[in-house]
């Protein structure tokens, strides 16, 4: 359901062209924020901005893990959107960061493809390191101390929310039995996102870790796991979530007054009951 609860807002998406990141930008989207998509697949990236048109959607393609990447993701995002409601004297930076981007491995770290090793870990938490970093301290910027603090006739926070949203996984918590070393991963996330949280939180910006259990997506094949496996799990546990589901979720998260945050939220399908 489209609307405008997110008008004014400017965002950033990585991992933008498939699953979870792909329907959070067109969520933003249908709620009134433009959002700039990054992931590796270019030619993906420009079909959605085909689709969904210039006005709402910029790409910064390329490998999120590398800071140069991370900083034409955000001057694009400020370049293209920051003049909406602008204050005087320069554009403003995004708002709205979702640190998506990430990828699975089946095994332990005893069964797990070991050549698989150094890209998941830079992927899952160098990149999201570095995109907090410098999603952070732009936000920080645009939050000067004076402007904090309880009175929404004096604080300016109070009319315009600020969020870094992190995809962990329900495994970051509750341990995988069929992943453990990408638990380990997620793990490192959910302490990252609640280290920022506590840091930020106080200056007005909010920090939100999203842990999804099963969702149905590319994931599955990129993690390793074979069809059969899955579909047996589908039996199990399904049906499973799809990407629109975490979608749902992220909007109205980010859609909450400036003095709400729910800065944690743990999404299963209903018949998951572990991890
Ligand atoms: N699906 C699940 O069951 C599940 C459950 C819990 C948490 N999660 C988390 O949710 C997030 C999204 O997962 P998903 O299910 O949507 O997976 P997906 O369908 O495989 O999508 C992953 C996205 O990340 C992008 N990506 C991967 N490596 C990248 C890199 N180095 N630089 C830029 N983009 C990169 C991919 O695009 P390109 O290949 O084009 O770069 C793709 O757009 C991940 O962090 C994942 O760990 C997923």
């Amino acid at each position: 359901m489209s609307s405008n609860l997110l008008r004014g807002r400017v965002g950033v998406v990585t991992g933008a062209s498939a699953g979870i990141g792909e329907a959070i930008a067109r969520e933003l989207v249908s709620h009134g924020c433009p959002v700039v998509l990054n992931a590796r697949r270019r030619e993906r990236l420009e079909a959605i901005r085909q689709e969904l048109g210039d006005e709402d959607v910029a790409i910064a393609a390329g490998d999120c893990a590398e800071s140069a990447v991370i900083e034409t993701m955000l001057n694009t995002a400020r370049d293209t959107f920051g003049g909406t409601g602008k204050p005087a004297g320069g554009l403003r930076d995004a708002d709205l960061v979702v640190i998506n981007a990430g990828r699975g491995l089946g095994g332990t770290a005893i069964t797990s493809d070991e050549s698989q090793w150094d890209d998941m870990i830079r992927t899952n938490i160098v990149a999201a390191s570095r995109m907090i970093r410098a999603a952070g301290k732009r936000m920080l910027a645009m939050q000067p101390d004076s402007a904090i603090g309880h009175d929404p006739e004096k604080h300016a926070w109070l009319k315009a929310p600020r969020d870094i949203v992190i995809l962990g996984s329900v495994v970051g918590r509750h341990v995988s039995p069929f992943s453990s070393f990408y638990s380990a991963t997620k793990a490192a996330i959910q302490t990252l996102a609640e280290g920022t949280r506590r840091e930020l939180g106080p200056k007005g910006i909010r920090v939100t870790l999203i842990e999804p259990a099963f969702v149905t997506s590319e994931f599955q094949g990129v993690a390793g796991y074979t069809t059969a496996w899955y579909e047996s799990m589908v039996e199990k546990f399904g049906p499973m979530l799809m990407p629109q589901d975490i979608a749902r979720l992220v909007a109205f998260v980010v859609s909450q007054p400036s003095h709400v945050h729910l800065s944690d939220a743990l999404i299963r399908p209903t018949r998951q009951e572990y991890p």
